[in-house]
């Protein structure tokens, strides 16, 4: 087994919590987008540093779509592994839900595509492990991730 052998889409995936508080709130007294956004990308760096075990960089985020307000005092739970490898760069789905820690109650948020570019240690891009499937599932997600990475490079 080298550092480019490849890894298994279960072996990067990695989830976040984050008790939402007054200072994470908009003017409307919900949590803002951009924490959101910010724990989006931790979330999905964590899991393409586990996969590449280098560090990354982002280098394009697809948009977001918040499909239910947040409110101060949920926790948001984030999860993302893995779809995409290309040569330096790969793609994390984030699945983010806002859960209310008393009565367990847990909401779908939204979805979020990224993508990273793993950094040697002088800074530049570096090849990276491929991602493989374990199910059809997951076969069908890399293969939707590979259509989405072609759509961002055709832009
Ligand atoms: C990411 C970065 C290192 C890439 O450097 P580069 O010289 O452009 O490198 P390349 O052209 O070889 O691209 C590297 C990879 O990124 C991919 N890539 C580049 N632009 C992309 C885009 N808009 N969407 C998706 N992938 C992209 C390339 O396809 C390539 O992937 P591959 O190796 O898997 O085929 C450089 O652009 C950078 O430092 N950007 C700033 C990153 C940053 O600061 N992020 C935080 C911003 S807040």
């Amino acid at each position: 087994m080298t550092e480019l052998s490849p890894k298994t889409m279960s072996h990067s995936q990695i989830s976040i919590a984050q008790l939402m508080q007054p200072e994470h709130a908009n003017n409307l007294g919900n949590v803002h987008g951009g924490w959101i956004m910010k724990l989006a990308d931790e979330c999905g760096a964590l899991a393409c540093m586990r996969h590449a075990q280098r560090r990354v960089v982002t280098v394009a985020v697809d948009s977001m779509t918040f499909q239910q307000p947040i409110k101060i005092g949920d926790l948001v739970n984030l999860r993302a592994e893995v779809t995409y490898t290309g040569r330096t760069s790969m793609e994390a789905e984030v699945h983010v839900e806002a859960e209310n820690p008393i009565t367990g109650v847990k909401v779908y948020t939204n979805n979020a595509h990224l993508v990273y570019v793993a950094l040697d240690e002088t800074g530049k891009p570096v090849e990276i492990p491929q991602v493989i499937a374990e199910t059809p599932a997951e076969q069908y997600r890399l293969d939707i991730a590979k259509q989405r990475q072609a759509l961002r490079l055709k832009r």
